[in-house]
């Protein structure tokens, strides 16, 4: 396994390929989920420096009965911890099963902000066996931050995770 990660310089592109690489290799072999999340979370945020990197998974509340979103491993400011179906861009995402972008999270209806530095944001589901098992949540703290080789980059990269 590798022990340290290569930072490159360059366009986004250049820079998703490198760490999907790094992160393919990271996670080979490790069949820990918690640990291929963590790392994955560690190389985004050491790549991209962006404000918040991290996995919301979907569990079972047994007091109300219900699924929701509950805070994975993650890099970045202390997060909120429940987020229900539908709520939010995050549980937007796994109501919708589809990734979603949002240029300025003040215009985003329901946006949880977490923190108020946070401006833009992407969040991509994690599917098994057809099911969203969790999200991928991704924040920066300048508007706009984030397009359709985000989408491409990071749909692969959750791809890869081992459930
Ligand atoms: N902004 C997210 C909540 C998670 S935090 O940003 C880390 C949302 O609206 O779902």
């Amino acid at each position: 396994m590798a022990e340290d990660l290569t930072i490159v310089s360059g366009s986004k592109q250049e820079k998703y390929i490198s760490i999907t690489a790094q992160i393919k290799a990271l996670i080979d072999g490790e069949p820990d989920l918690t640990a291929n999340l963590a790392n994955i979370a560690a190389a985004l945020k050491e790549q991209f420096g962006w404000f918040w990197v991290g996995f919301y998974m979907v569990k079972p509340n047994k007091t109300k009965g219900v699924d929701e979103l509950v805070l994975g491993p993650f890099q970045g400011p202390v997060a909120c911890t429940r987020i229900a179906k539908g709520r939010g861009v995050c549980g937007t995402s796994w109501a919708k099963e589809e990734t979603i972008i949002v240029p300025d999270v003040e215009k985003f209806p329901g946006h949880i902000a977490c923190s108020s530095a946070s401006k833009s944001e992407i969040v991509v589901p994690l599917f098994n066996n057809g099911k969203v098992v969790g999200v991928l949540d991704v924040d920066s703290d300048m508007l706009d931050q984030f397009d359709d080789t985000d989408k491409v980059y990071l749909e692969a990269i959750v791809a890869l995770i081992k459930h």
